[in-house]
């Protein structure tokens, strides 16, 4: 499916358009939920718990309530009356609001404070005092699951232990008989440890309820308004928040990655004060606050096996997985997947044996799960079977390339139905890994690494050729809460030729509002400077389930071209009847209709739109506008060929990324600049897992990755040259053949570093190295082959 480029004026896709969003963003206009000031506006600051377990005996408010300023204070039992303590969480489990007599984590809200000014409710925060009882902790989810562990959840009546869920794919006795029959078999330990979105604007909301019109309108940092707005009315309909007086409004967001799909405490209360109080109440969360108590994302103990035959051909693949879901299960799964979509885990390779399950534990840790740039656990997936290909590589004694270009899906074979159920739409994976090859200088590299060794230095070379499953989702399948997984575009042309178009997702950074009105401009021939793109307030926009999983292009921007062509066909019409002609005698270019063999005789759409309100033929409709709702006929299948060249330092133990080379393949392109972008941005959320960042804990339950002085979220002077290219395999049943690119490079990125590290060691017995690969971790690795400098 190739896309005709239309003229730079129109500017339709493949048009490397400047992004229409940046103007107001680099000139420091954009307008974030904390830049939003109501008149009357009232403060709210969250007392925290610093016990990772522990009774409450008493909360004592009296001194924060003596500071002028300070309104209330609003605790669990507070709550408690209304039945507002508890909610459920996105994946049907239950969590507090606010606790009643036991906290489970640290920084776990305990209380709020309500003051005229922000800093007088901070002020109100540290004068409540709070007597604690503490608890042991279950820290280790090993421990946690462990038979005759204490039940965390005691509030849940038939859960007689720390099992959050069990879930699996496949068929295990099969994939058991294939490991057994192998001729070789690989396994390792790997493990994807805890870490956070720490995006630059933490989360926070406005809360504003008019008693008057009985409205509540919250502003807030949501990546899913709608679903939002269903959850607070089904939470809150009892006492009086219908969803018809909901209304949730996306201001601009601050980058969003996952972790503001959630819905946190800290929302919910703000929105039980103001309706208490009947004045607006702002909650923004300061920096450590974001780190330590919103949802983490990864977290998965994995143990994977492969199977293979002397020749390198994969047989069989098995995994089994603990995954540490901290107090409740509050990740943002579809339904169906409570482990997400990691039963990809076969990855870009034809595997005919596999077995996948999970096993989900409570523990003393906040709650969470999110899809960190990730499509639903597909990063921990993509990980396991990146690195294991290595470790057969290395058993094996064959290279890495030559192992998984033996074992890729072939062309020939998409539509492609993996052992495990999915159906991958197309791919090229041998294209796109000889194009990185090509690119990096493979071969040369082999030769320079073995020069190295020879003289002690450390070099390695890492590939990853991962496969990503994006676009949830078709609605047989995927939900969240019983919502189905579709979403929307509405598109309405003024009586001028101008547009405006409208989403059920909400981007976050990512450019909707240049790809949205590039799409527009390519079905319609409208110019996407002419239309204008909103997203994000739930009493304008199109019901939709928001932006997160690289879903936006594969579901909105598929209903963007499908409400386009339905304007389309009645311009179709309007021509016809302007031109006095039939519509089959009629030709479109893009912008315009011309009567075949006459081309001078033409309508264009602006024309044509300044007739549907002016001059539309008798018995059509007025107007000129369109809504569709998409449900994706199957997920898109984005790929790519990663390579990494990394040097090491025998003395200290630093990876240093000489080189990094990504060629992916997300189908046709909306805007080639904004997804190089993407990618660009996306490696440096894959480099921050693979070398640096990780939130961890000590024994009590401490964190100990809370702050940026520990938790280290790698800047420009750490990031590589990233160098970009593409291949271009278009999805068959995406409307204009494109598949999402969002997170591909976060998911990518993690294995082809690690690959690197490990390759650059393996000569010395090194299988392995959990992420992040510290400079200690790599010294002692070092030290202990006696290989240290
Ligand atoms: O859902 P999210 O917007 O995070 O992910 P996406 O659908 O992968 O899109 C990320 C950005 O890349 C959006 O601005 C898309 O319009 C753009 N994109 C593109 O230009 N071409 C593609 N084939 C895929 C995405």
């Amino acid at each position: 499916m190739t896309i005709a480029k239309t003229d730079a004026k129109i500017c339709g896709m493949g048009h490397s358009m400047k992004r229409k969003e940046d103007p107001r963003f680099i000139r420091g206009q954009g307008r974030y939920v904390d830049d939003i000031v109501l008149p009357g506006m009232l403060y709210m600051d969250i007392v925290r718990s610093p016990y990772a377990h522990a009774k409450i005996k008493k909360i004592d408010t009296a001194a924060a309530l003596k500071i002028p300023g300070v309104l209330a204070v609003i605790d669990g039992p507070t709550l408690a009356k209304y039945n507002l303590h508890w909610m459920p969480t996105i994946s049907s489990d239950t969590q507090m609001v606010l606790p009643t007599d036991e906290v489970m984590y640290q920084a776990q809200e305990v209380c709020a404070v309500i003051a005229t000014e922000r800093y007088i409710a901070a002020d109100g925060a540290d004068a409540v005092e709070v007597e604690y009882e503490p608890l042991p902790p279950l820290v280790d989810p090993f421990k946690s699951i462990a038979p005759g562990a204490p039940v965390l959840r005691k509030d849940k009546k038939d859960q007689k232990d720390n099992v959050a869920f069990h879930w699996e794919a496949g068929d295990r006795a099969d994939t058991d008989k294939a490991l057994k029959g192998a001729d070789v078999v690989v396994s390792e330990d790997i493990y994807l440890p805890r870490i956070h979105v720490a995006s630059m604007e933490t989360c926070g909301c406005i809360a504003d309820f008019d008693a008057a019109q009985g409205k509540l309108t919250v502003y807030m940092t949501t990546q899913a308004p709608h679903a939002i707005r269903t959850v607070f009315a089904l939470v809150a309909g009892h006492v009086g928040l219908s969803e018809e007086r909901i209304r949730i409004i996306s201001p601009d967001i601050g980058g969003g990655f996952g972790g503001k799909v959630p819905v946190y405490p800290g929302y919910v209360i703000a929105v039980a004060a103001s309706v208490v109080i009947g004045k607006p109440v702002k909650w923004i969360e300061d920096r450590m606050e974001n780190l330590q108590a919103d949802s983490f994302a990864r977290d998965y103990h994995m143990k994977v096996e492969l199977g293979a035959k002397k020749d390198g051909t994969m047989t069989a693949l098995r995994i089994k997985t603990i995954a540490d879901h901290g107090y409740s299960n509050a990740s943002a799964n579809p339904s169906k997947f409570p482990a997400g979509l990691f039963s990809i885990c076969t990855g870009s390779y034809d595997l005919k044996h596999a077995f996948c399950e999970v096993d989900a534990v409570y523990t003393n840790k906040p709650p969470g799960g999110v899809a960190y740039r990730c499509s639903f656990r597909v990063t921990e997936a993509v990980h396991a079977i990146e690195r294991i290909t290595d470790s057969l590589a290395q058993k094996l004694g064959m290279d890495p390339a030559t192992l998984r270009m033996k074992n890729f899906i072939k062309p020939e074979q998409f539509p492609y139905k993996s052992v495990l159920g999915w159906e991958y739409d197309s791919g090229n994976y041998q294209g796109a890994l000889k194009k990185a090859m090509d690119i990096i200088g493979y071969d040369a590299l082999r030769k320079e690494q073995a020069e190295k060794r020879k003289k002690g230095e450390l070099m390695g070379i890492g590939i990853s050729s991962f496969t990503e499953i994006v676009g949830a989702g078709p609605s047989k399948d995927f939900d969240i809460l019983g919502i189905k997984m579709f979403d929307s575009a509405e598109i309405r042309v003024h009586p001028t030729g101008k547009a405006i178009a409208r989403f059920g997702t909400k981007s976050q950074g990512q450019g909707h509002e240049t790809t949205y009105a590039q799409i527009v401009a390519q079905e319609l021939g409208i110019p996407a400077s002419d239309v204008q793109v909103e997203e994000g307030d739930t009493d304008t926009a199109p019901y939709g389930l928001g932006t997160y999983a690289s879903r936006s292009t594969p579901t909105s921007g598929a209903a963007c071209a499908m409400a386009a062509r339905k304007i389309r066909d009645k311009a179709r019409k309007i021509a016809a009847h302007l031109l006095e002609v039939k519509e089959e005698d009629l030709e479109w270019e893009p912008g315009k209709f011309t009567v075949k063999g006459a081309p001078q005789k033409s309508k264009t759409i602006q024309e044509c739109a300044f007739a549907a309100y002016t001059n539309h033929p008798q018995g059509m409709e007025a107007g000129m506008e369109a809504t569709h709702y998409y449900d994706p006929p199957n997920l898109t299948f984005p790929f790519g060929s990663y390579i990494c060249v990394v040097d090491i330092d025998r003395g200290t133990g630093v990876v240093k990324v000489r080189r990094f080379v990504a060629v992916d393949d997300c189908g046709n392109i909306i805007n080639p600049m904004i997804v190089d972008g993407q990618i660009h941005g996306g490696l440096n959320q894959g480099l921050a897992p693979a070398l640096y960042e990780e939130i961890s804990y000590d024994d009590e339950g401490n964190i100990t990755g809370g702050s940026f002085i520990d938790y280290y979220v790698p800047t420009s002077l750490e990031s590589p040259n990233w160098e970009t290219d593409k291949t271009t395999t278009p999805s068959p049943h995406h409307p204009f053949g494109a598949k999402g690119v969002g997170e591909s490079a976060t998911v990518g990125a993690p294995p082809a570093i690690a690959n690197a590290v490990v390759d650059a060691l393996s000569h010395l017995g090194v299988t392995h190295l959990d992420i992040p690969i510290t400079p200690e971790k790599v010294w002692r690795a070092l030290k202990a082959k006696g290989a240290a400098a």
